[in-house]
Order: structure tokens, then C-alpha cells, then sequence
């Protein structure tokens, strides 16, 4: 009979106890390079196990198991009070610590909070969309070339009430008829969406195929431009927790009338120019817009009583200016060392 067991718990035991006169981070790299590391003292009488003659390995096993989850929920804890991360704490192949949000997560988490406080009503829709609903209720034709294979992804073999081909929705703008209609709102109302979509394009560092958008509507009596402004001018200065000025430029969007593109201050140097804003002291955000009567007519409201307003824009741009991220990419990415920085 070998004491292998006996020696683990002993260790474990050691291990544990160890951990209560540890005040830092760098105590805490060599306490786990001491018993848990490749070369550890725990993870080398684990190994032992499998030397173990048949039938000792089981119990064995048993209590390995049992003790090396008390080692690492002790060590997890510690780890989490002095409020960081050990350098090499994922290079042992011993159970990773306490899991947390991604960034985007994190980022769509803020934004609904925001819009909440500004006494948003929150609606959800579908990713996988109709074709009516993704387009034509958005006064998008049949043959505006948005429609087009090369930047939409249809859905092979599955057709919507329109008898046409779903697509992944190539914006969250689908809710623009969705949101009232399904919701029963009658105006006055004030809604936000946000959520993944769609669009066929190559990935670089600024764009993919699957992005984030949100987007808000407002529908009340005295809706105007300048309204439009100020709801912007809000959100984006409480989201980056610093004012900002924000410049609405002409734009056309067929469901928008008049359509605008939304730029922001620069919030890296504050407008004087830097590489982020390409030294034009404004970053693009978002389109905008009064809302077109036809589209108000679709949710059954009179234009010629109410007044509309929207919204759009990306929410990975959100996040990367936020954390400082300068490629989209990353936010797809699997590696721990990129995900653990955010919490
Ligand atoms: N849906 C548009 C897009 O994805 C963005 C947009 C523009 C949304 C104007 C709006 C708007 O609500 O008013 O490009």
C-alpha cells in the first residue's frame, strides 16, 4: 500500500493553510508555482496516481479529485480578494478560476441601463427575419441593392410570410415595425433594441459579418430634430462617463426622413485630432432620423399627428472605444489573456 493519498492530503492540507499568509499577487504566483505549476508538488502527486497499482487508482483518484478542487477553489478565491490575476494561472492544466462577462456583454449590459434610466421600454426581436420586416416595412424596395446576395445573408430553404427567403437581419431596424406592433404600444412611446446582425462583408480590423447594433425610436406629438440631438448627446455621454458633442450631418436612409449621420467628438483628444478620430476630431457613430410617415403608417400611427425618431449604430464600435480595443477581432477571440481583462 502507498501512501499517495496520504501524501496529497497532507499537501493539500500544507497547500491551503499556505494561502491564509498571502498578502499579493506576486506571493501568490510562487505559492501556485510551488503546488499547483506544471512542476508542483500537488500536481506531481497526481500524477502519481496513475502509477498506482489498479486497485488502489480508484480511491485514489477520489480524493486526488477532491483535493485538488479544494486547492483550486482556495486558490480561485485568493485570487479573486486580491483582485487580479496570477501570470500563469492558465499555463496549469488544472481548472481555470471563477468565469466572467465578455467585453460586448458588458458593453450591451451598460447601454440598456442607460436607455432604461432615460425610460426606455426594452423590446426584443429575432435575429433570423422576414424579408418584409428586414426591408420592405422599412420602405427598402425589392431592388435596393442593400438587398442584394452580397451583403445579406438569406436563409436557404425557409420562407417567411411574404412567401420570400428569412435572412440573418442585417440590422436591428427590423423593430422599427416589430417593436410597437408586437409590443401593442400606441404613442406616445420611446423603445431601445439592440442585438447581434448580419451583413455578408470581408472581415477587417474595423468590420465583420456579425456585428452589434442598437437603435432607439421615439414616437410622441413634439418629436423634433433638435430632441433627436439632445437623447444622443446624453447617451453617449453617459456611456463614455465624460460630455461630448455630437453633429448631425444629411445622410439618406429610406426609412428615415430626414436621415442623418450621427458623429461624436472624439473622446481620445477631445476633438484637436488624434490617429483614432484620423485627426478630424470626430468619430462616426450612427445613422438617424425622423421617422418616414409611410413607416409610421405601417405601426398604424398617424403622421400627421405623431412625430418619429430613430436611431442606429454599432455597439462593438461602443466597446472598443471604451476598452481602448483597436481591433474587432479580438472581441471573437479565445484568448484568456485578452477576455480576463474585463470584469
Ligand atoms: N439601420 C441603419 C443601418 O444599419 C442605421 C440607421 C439609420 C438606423 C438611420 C436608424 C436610422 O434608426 O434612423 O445602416
Amino acid at each position: 500500500m502507498t501512501d499517495t493519498p496520504n501524501q496529497l492530503q497532507n499537501l493539500g492540507q500544507q497547500a491551503i493553510k499556505a494561502l491564509d499568509g498571502i498578502a499579493t499577487l506576486t506571493e501568490l504566483e510562487a505559492w501556485r508555482i510551488t503546488y499547483i505549476g506544471r512542476k508542483g508538488s500537488i500536481t506531481l502527486a497526481l500524477k502519481q496516481i496513475k502509477e498506482l497499482p489498479e486497485e488502489e487508482r480508484r480511491a485514489a483518484g477520489k480524493i486526488g479529485n477532491e483535493i485538488r478542487q479544494a486547492v483550486m477553489q482556495a486558490f480561485a478565491a485568493k485570487e479573486a480578494s486580491l483582485g487580479g490575476k496570477t501570470v500563469g494561472g492558465e499555463v496549469s492544466d488544472l481548472p481555470a478560476g471563477p468565469g466572467h462577462l465578455h467585453p460586448l456583454t458588458l458593453t450591451m449590459r451598460r447601454i440598456q441601463d442607460i436607455f432604461s434610466a432615460m425610460g426606455f421600454t426594452y423590446v426584443e426581436g429575432p435575429e433570423v427575419e422576414e424579408q418584409k420586416f428586414n426591408f420592405d416595412l422599412l420602405n427598402i424596395p425589392p431592388q435596393h441593392p442593400a438587398r442584394a446576395e452580397t451583403d445579406t445573408f438569406y436563409v436557404a430553404g425557409l420562407k417567411g410570410s411574404d412567401s420570400l427567403p428569412l435572412v440573418l437581419r442585417t440590422h436591428v431596424s427590423n423593430m422599427q415595425n416589430r417593436g410597437p406592433v408586437e409590443y401593442k404600444l400606441t404613442p406616445p412611446f420611446k423603445i431601445f433594441y439592440q442585438g447581434r446582425t448580419f451583413r455578408s462583408e470581408k472581415a477587417d480590423a474595423t468590420h465583420g459579418s456579425v456585428f452589434h447594433q442598437l437603435e432607439f425610436m421615439i414616437v410622441n406629438k413634439t418629436a423634433s430634430m433638435a430632441d433627436l440631438k439632445k437623447v444622443i448627446q446624453t447617451f453617449y455621454s453617459t456611456f463614455f462617463q465624460k460630455p461630448v458633442d455630437v453633429r448631425l450631418r444629411p445622410s439618406y436612409f429610406p426609412f428615415v426622413e430626414p436621415g442623418v449621420e450621427v458623429d461624436m467628438s472624439c473622446v481620445f483628444c477631445g476633438g484637436s485630432g488624434c490617429s483614432v478620430c484620423k485627426h478630424t476630431g470626430w468619430i462616426e457613430m450612427a445613422g438617424a432620423g425622423a421617422v418616414h410617415p409611410q413607416v409610421l403608417k405601417n405601426i398604424n400611427v398617424d403622421p400627421d399627428r405623431y412625430q418619429g425618431l430613430a436611431l442606429g449604430g454599432g455597439v462593438d464600435r461602443l466597446a472598443m472605444l471604451y476598452y481602448g480595443v483597436n481591433d474587432i477581432r479580438l472581441f471573437w477571440s479565445d484568448d484568456i489573456r485578452f477576455l480576463r481583462q474585463f470584469s
